[in-house]
């Protein structure tokens, strides 16, 4: 079976694309990453593809005055590239209606809440403010619309009573890793349809070990008697 190519886009720390370095390396992943880029010249996660010997380009969008024409560099450099599918992968920039329809349903992006609650920013503090038992990443087809598309998977992660924004940033990241990879493979093996702007797997054999509940620890939660 011929492999997908894919790009994946940062601005970054980029260990969601060293995850998905690691999944491609892997003997008869469906994938390869053919390249990375990123709008930031000095992202740290530019070193993972150096070290990997995957070409990696710079394309920074202060030298172009319209969003469009930073896109349209990137689109024929991704073009050049022969790219299937592009990962978005901790990249900071809005794109376009015009380079979303472009690459719509090759185009997705991994984002660490179960959406649709809480799109954007600050994700982990608002899930903690809220108070929700679980929280998680999705990785999605993108829509012009910031962190909102078809679905293509999620994986649920409890929030603990004690949790700080680092330490639940650092549970969900956990999960994203294996997350990213495993979308990248279903869309390679031809299981992802979008129908209706729902987007379906078929034969998922989701990982089971995510839906823990949150253990809480007894000094925090007081078991009052009942009666
Ligand atoms: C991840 O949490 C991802 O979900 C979000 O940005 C972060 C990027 O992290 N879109 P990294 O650069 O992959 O480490």
């Amino acid at each position: 079976m011929a492999v997908l190519k894919i790009a994946v886009l940062i601005s970054g720390r980029g260990s969601n694309l060293k995850a998905l370095i690691e999944a491609t390396q892997s003997p008869n992943f469906p994938a390869k990453i053919v390249c990375v880029m990123s709008n930031i010249a000095d992202a740290k996660g530019l070193d993972h593809a150096l070290v990997a010997g995957i070409p990696t380009f710079v394309i920074n969008h202060r030298d172009y005055k319209k969003r469009e024409d930073f896109e349209r560099v990137l689109d024929e450099k991704l073009t050049s590239y022969g790219v299937q599918l592009i990962c978005l992968a901790g990249f900071m920039r809005l794109l376009t209606s015009w380079f979303v329809d472009r690459w719509r349903d090759r185009l997705i992006n991994i984002h660490p809440s179960l959406l649709p609650s809480f799109p954007g920013l600050d994700t982990h503090q608002k899930a903690i403010d809220y108070g929700v038992k679980f929280t998680g990443c999705t990785v999605h087809f993108v829509r012009s619309e910031m962190d909102h598309g078809p679905i293509i998977v999620q994986a649920a992660v409890p929030v603990a009573m004690e949790d700080t924004e680092a330490t639940l940033a650092a549970r969900v990241l956990l999960a994203e890793h294996r997350l990213y990879p495993q979308a990248v493979q279903f869309i390679a093996e031809n299981r992802v349809n979008v129908f209706e702007e729902k987007a379906f797997v078929a034969d998922t054999k989701a990982p089971r070990d995510m839906l823990i509940n949150p253990e809480y620890k007894t000094t925090l939660v007081k078991n009052e008697p009942t009666t």
